[in-house]
C-alpha cells in the first residue's frame, strides 16, 4: 500500500517547488477510429433496419457484429461501403466519406452471397485476382494473396466450378488482393466446413496482426468469441451489448436453473436467493442466478413444488438469447 511522506516521521517536510515533469520517451498514441456510426437509422420504406446505431472501431481492431437474422448487420456493413447513405446520423470510415475510402482501395469487402458464388462466372480463379488487383493503387502481390488465403490450387479453377467452401476463400483472396486498411466481411465463413472455418480464422489473425482493422458480421457465437478481440451485439437495429466475449458471457454470469411447476410464482422465484432473472412459460421456468446452491436450498426452504430440476452453466449462446430476445421475464434493475 501507498505511504504519505507526511505520515512517516510526523514532521514538516522541506517544501519543494514542483518541476516539471520529464517529457515522455514516446509520444502517446491517441487510438484512432477506423470507422464511426453516429446515431444512424436506415429504413427500408417504412421498415426500421438501423434505429439510432451509435458504434466506434478503432484502428487495428478485430470487430464480430454479432446479431439475429434482420438486426442489421449488412444493412450497417452497406452503409460502411457506401453502398446505401445513411438516411439519419453519420457513418465515417478511415477519417472520410464511406465512398471516398472505398474509392482510395483502402477497404476491402466480402458480402453475403444470397444464390452463386457472388464472383463472376466462367472465369478462371487467377484471372479474377489479376482483374481486383489491377483496381487497386498498391496491391498486395499476387503470390501472397494466394498464400494468405490458401487458394494455390485453386487458381486455375473457373469460379463456377468451385465448392461453397472454395468460393468463400476466393471472395476473401478478391476482398485482401488491394492491400486494404479496413476489412469488412459479411458472414464469412457461411457454407465453410469446420476445417475450413479455423483455416479462415487463423487468416483473420494473421491479417489482424498486421495491424489492419476487420469487421465482419456473423450469427455464429463461438466464431465471434474466438477472433474477435470485440464483440458488438446488435438487435432491432442497434447495440445491445458490446465489449470481449467474455463480458458478453458475464452479462449473464453465474448459472441457469430450469424446472417444471405446476404453479409458478413469479414474485417468489425473483426473491429466491442468487437469482437474477425469471423467465416463465407456462409451467417451465428458468431462473438466472449468481449462486445456483444458494438459490435451489432456498427453492427447498420455500416448498416450491418443482419437478425435472437441471442446472446448467452459461455459454455464449444463452448470453446472446438473453441480450437479443425479449422473454416475458422478470428482470431486476440490478443486473442490468
Ligand atoms: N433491400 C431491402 N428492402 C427491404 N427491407 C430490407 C432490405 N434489406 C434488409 N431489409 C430489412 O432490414 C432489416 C435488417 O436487415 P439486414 O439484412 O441488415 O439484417 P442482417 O442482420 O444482416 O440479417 P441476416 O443475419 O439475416 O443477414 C431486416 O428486417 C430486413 O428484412
Ligand atoms: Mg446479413
Amino acid at each position: 500500500m501507498m505511504r504519505m511522506d507526511s505520515e512517516n516521521d510526523g514532521l514538516p517536510q522541506p517544501r519543494t517547488l514542483p518541476s516539471a515533469p520529464p517529457p515522455p520517451l514516446v509520444a502517446p498514441v491517441e487510438p484512432v477510429p477506423a470507422l464511426s456510426f453516429r446515431d444512424v437509422s436506415h429504413r427500408y420504406r417504412s421498415h426500421p433496419a438501423l434505429d439510432r446505431l451509435t458504434v466506434e472501431i478503432l484502428r487495428g481492431q478485430t470487430v464480430a457484429l454479432l446479431g439475429p437474422n434482420g438486426a442489421g448487420k449488412s444493412t450497417a456493413i452497406a452503409l460502411v461501403l457506401g453502398l446505401i447513405s445513411a438516411q439519419e446520423g453519420s457513418v465515417e470510415v478511415l477519417g472520410t466519406d464511406p465512398r471516398e475510402a472505398v474509392r482510395q482501395g483502402r477497404v476491402g469487402a466480402m458480402l453475403q452471397t444470397g444464390a452463386g458464388s457472388g464472383l463472376p462466372p466462367n472465369v478462371r480463379v487467377a484471372t479474377v485476382l489479376r482483374l481486383v488487383q489491377r483496381l487497386y493503387p498498391s496491391p498486395t502481390p499476387l503470390d501472397e494473396t494466394v498464400r494468405s488465403a490458401g487458394i494455390g490450387h485453386l487458381l486455375d479453377r473457373q469460379t463456377d466450378r468451385l465448392s461453397g467452401g472454395q468460393a468463400q476463400l476466393v471472395r476473401f483472396a478478391v476482398a485482401i488482393a488491394g492491400n486494404p486498411e479496413l476489412l469488412v466481411l459479411d458472414e464469412p465463413t457461411a457454407a465453410m466446413d469446420v476445417a475450413g472455418q479455423r483455416a479462415f480464422w487463423a487468416m483473420i489473425r494473421q491479417f489482424a496482426q498486421e495491424g489492419r482493422t476487420t469487421v465482419f458480421a456473423t450469427h455464429h457465437l463461438r466464431e465471434a468469441d474466438e477472433i474477435a478481440d470485440r464483440v458488438v451485439v446488435v438487435n432491432h437495429g442497434h447495440v445491445v451489448a458490446d465489449g470481449p466475449g467474455s463480458s458478453i458471457k458475464a452479462k449473464i454470469a453465474g448459472r441457469r436453473i430450469r424446472f417444471s411447476c405446476s404453479m409458478p410464482d413469479a414474485v417468489l422465484l425473483d426473491s429466491l436467493e442468487g437469482v437474477t432473472d425469471v423467465d416463465l412459460q407456462g409451467t417451465h421456468v428458468w431462473l438466472n442466478s449468481l449462486d445456483s446452491d444458494a438459490t435451489v436450498r432456498d427453492l427447498v426452504r420455500h416448498a416450491v413444488q418443482f419437478e425435472d430440476l437441471e442446472v446448467v452453466g452459461p455459454d455464449l449462446q444463452d448470453a446472446y438469447v438473453a441480450l437479443t430476445e425479449r422473454r416475458p421475464s422478470i428482470e431486476r434493475s440490478s443486473t442490468s
